[in-house]
């Protein structure tokens, strides 16, 4: 898609346009560069998986884009990597017709299937041998989406195969699926694609977590959770699923005018004479003759193919190779596959075949055996989690499952047991989804003796003895007491993980051991342990220990959102941890903020901002985060400092109310680089209260000093000059 020189010419843009930003606002005039920029880049992160900037640079860009697209919205286009993001709720997804149905695929499940299709296919095609293109068969939910004039112009589900549900605003929250591709350069000009859409495994892992974190059943794989997704009424939050495409199929197009027919062609439904496109002054695009050319374009423009799992064989023993060579990755791919598809490569041979209603004949899917297996449910344990949950985990006789074996398998909560009525003594169906998580599908109650006995849940802390409680509306049972040591010591296993403050060589086993040693009682305890006794240690080397200290030491100076995120405050993932960690310039404003001035944060509604109010409300956390700076823990944001030049140099800002053209992060962002300063509260020290829809008290207060100016949205675009 981007030749080198492209590429080089892009990361120069981008160097001048963030050395730029960092003084002032990026001009008007630049506009089309900055959105070039940012679609290079998110083609470098969604689909070359080999991003060029950082998260934060690309942040900073894409607010450079909004801000000059506040000011000037005529110029927003349909394309412009801004217009992703939807504001509002869908209110329904109307139905759509595929403009080419969309069928299914015939199965094999082994050599001998592959062989019969491929003997069928040659008698067929009146060939010897076929040329074959093989590829992986991706887990997701199957969507079409069709660009008319190089726009996205809608995204359907599958549905029936012929009609499915319209969801293009969530299909445009999608970073792998371009808003534009130049389609016309090639002479098409209304063309449908099919594709998958995947939740990948780290993610629906990290999903997985969340809802847990929440006592929300988690869901059973990322297919479930990538379809799930899709229907989701708010783009936001399809947004922050961090869903992919792979597109596989160019099902339909339509010819620009003047373009010829002649004997390339792509595929066309059944009795139009479509397809066969040629310019007179262009060369026949690969595209136009081979399935793995039709790949070749799609990545071309942009899309994210399968261009580099594909593989072009000629022979069915080609074939069957690759699939148990493809099927021996699985485990390392990064998204779910549940197979491999076998299609005859030329386009002129598929139209010879043609299909049954069912499915295509020039085409087969090779199923790869599915991980599941059976196995005894011995008993389950309650491990008490960081917060205090309790979760049921079930304890089977050791089972292989996908080259793992399985004997511990996490049940949830206590809703789960009671609707899979699982007894002791079951036999049970197990599947891995994911490479990591295996999970009981359902006890095989034909096979039950009457032996079995009922699960029962504990009535006290398993690790502290204290009495249990479930809040109200929650699924889990827990244990309050946060000194329980079972507690203590996933909080510290957590700040110190991969996500959070990222201390290498300090995982579970570590912390558990000098938990358990007395080397180690609490976060604050990571920072000063007692090396010389771990020296002692067996297995602790010289090296190992030095490593251990390095890592501890370093991690003080990580990103203040890590330590927020490590700090484990109840409903804060990582993202919220971010909006947080971008609000204040020091961890301990919090202790300033009202309930109010956070659910004004981005995304953060009323029960994390109450979560987060009671935290830092917390003298036992004041302490503790008094403690971590003292011990020289970062917990200064990486927030620019204020300007103290510009034209609101020394005044102070409030905002409240909803802000209709701007964003409040962009306003707020705007105050300080001209040299304001925000406050949290009104008080005779506020110069300005910028007053959005539905202002609530905070207007009322400031009317009553008359020193504060009351502006409107409008007064302050126009005071701010923008
Ligand atoms: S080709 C006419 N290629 O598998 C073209 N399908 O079980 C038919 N799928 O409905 C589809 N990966 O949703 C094709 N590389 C791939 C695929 C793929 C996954 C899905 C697709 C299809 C289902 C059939």
């Amino acid at each position: 898609m981007y030749s080198p020189e492209q590429t080089k010419k892009l990361q120069q843009l981008t160097n001048n346009l963030l050395a730029a930003s960092k003084t002032h606002p990026v001009e008007k005039s630049k506009l089309e560069e900055l959105k070039d920029v940012l679609r290079f880049h998110e083609y470098r992160y969604a689909i070359m998986n080999d991003p060029l900037i950082s998260d934060f640079e690309y942040d900073g860009l894409y607010k450079q884009l909004e801000h000059i697209e506040t000011a000037h919205p005529d110029l927003v286009t349909a394309d412009s990597p801004s217009q992703r993001v939807a504001k509002g709720l869908t209110k329904e997804f109307p139905t759509m017709q595929h403009l080419v149905p969309m069928l299914s695929l015939e199965n094999s499940y082994n050599e001998q299937d592959l062989l019969d299709w491929d003997r069928r296919a040659r008698e067929l095609s009146g060939l010897e041998e076929l040329e074959y293109c093989v590829e992986p068969k991706f887990d997701g939910a199957s969507i079409s989406l069709t660009y008319e004039n190089d726009m996205l112009l809608r995204g359907v589900t599958r549905g029936d195969g012929v009609a499915g549900d319209e969801i293009t605003t969530n299909i445009r929250q999608i970073r792998s699926v371009p808003l534009s591709a130049s389609f016309s350069k090639y002479g098409l000009q209304v063309v449908e694609i099919r594709g998958e859409i995947l939740m990948n495994k780290n993610n629906f892992k990290k999903y997985n977590e969340q809802l847990a974190e929440q006592n929300l059943a988690p869901l059973a794989n990322p297919r479930n959770a990538a379809a799930g997704s899709l229907r989701i009424k708010d783009p936001k939050e399809v947004s922050r699923r961090n869903l992919e495409a792979f597109l596989y199929h160019i099902s339909y197009f339509t010819t620009l005018e003047g373009w010829q027919m002649t004997d390339g062609h792509l595929a066309g439904p059944e009795g139009e004479d479509m397809g066969k496109v040629r310019s007179k002054d262009m060369p026949v695009h690969p595209a136009l003759k081979t399935h793995s050319g039709s790949l070749q374009l799609l990545w071309d423009l942009g899309f994210r193919s399968p261009q580099k799992e594909k593989k072009v064989v000629k022979g069915i023993q080609a074939v069957v190779d690759y699939c148990h060579e493809f099927e021996k990755q699985r485990d390392n791919l990064p998204y779910e596959i549940d197979g491999m598809v076998i299609k005859v490569n030329s386009i002129a041979l598929q139209d010879k075949m043609g299909m049954t209603t069912h499915h295509p004949r020039w085409a087969i899917a090779f199923k790869f055996k599915a991980r599941q297996a059976t196995s005894t449910l011995r008993k389950v344990e309650f491990q008490v989690g960081r917060t205090g949950s309790i979760t049921p985990v079930a304890k089977l006789d050791p089972v292989p499952l996908g080259g793992v074996t399985v004997s511990s398998v996490s049940l949830f909560n206590e809703e789960v047991v009671r609707e899979k009525d699982l007894k002791i003594g079951d036999q049970v169906l197990v599947e891995r989804a994911g490479d990591v998580i295996p999970y009981i599908v359902k006890p095989l109650t034909d096979v039950r003796t009457g032996k079995e006995t009922s699960i029962v849940f504990p009535t006290h802390c398993p690790v502290c003895g204290d009495k249990l409680v479930k809040p109200e509306g929650e699924a889990v049972w827990r244990c309050v007491n946060i000194n329980c040591p079972a507690q203590v010591v996933e909080r510290i296993i957590h700040f110190a993980s991969k996500d959070a403050m990222d201390i290498r060589s300090f995982g579970d086993a570590n912390v558990r051991k000098f938990y358990e040693l007395g080397f180690l009682k609490d976060v604050p305890g990571i920072y000063h342990l007692p090396y010389d006794k771990i020296r002692e240690l067996e297995g602790f080397g010289e090296k190992s220990v030095g490593n251990l200290q390095t890592a501890i030491e370093t991690s003080k100076q990580q990103p203040l959102h890590r330590l927020i995120f490590g700090l484990g405050i109840r409903y804060v993932g990582e993202t919220t941890a971010k909006t947080l960690a971008a609000a204040v310039s020091h961890l301990s404003d919090f202790t300033e903020y009202s309930l109010e001035d956070l659910q004004n944060l981005e995304d953060v509604g009323p029960k994390v901002a109450t979560s987060v109010y009671q935290f830092f409300h917390n003298k036992d956390n004041k302490a503790l985060l008094e403690k971590l700076e003292s011990l020289g823990l970062n917990l200064k944001s990486q927030k620019a400092a204020p300007s103290t030049e510009g034209n609101l140099n020394g005044q102070t800002f409030l905002f409240t109310g909803t802000l209709n053209r701007l964003k409040r992060s962009d306003a707020e962002e705007i105050v300080e680089k001209n040299g304001g300063k925000l406050l949290s509260g009104v008080s005779s020290k506020l110069n300005y209260l910028i007053v959005g829809e539905d202002a609530g008290s905070k207007l009322e207060k400031a009317k009553k000093i008359p020193s504060i100016k009351i502006l409107t949205e409008d007064e302050f675009i126009k005071m701010v000059n923008i």
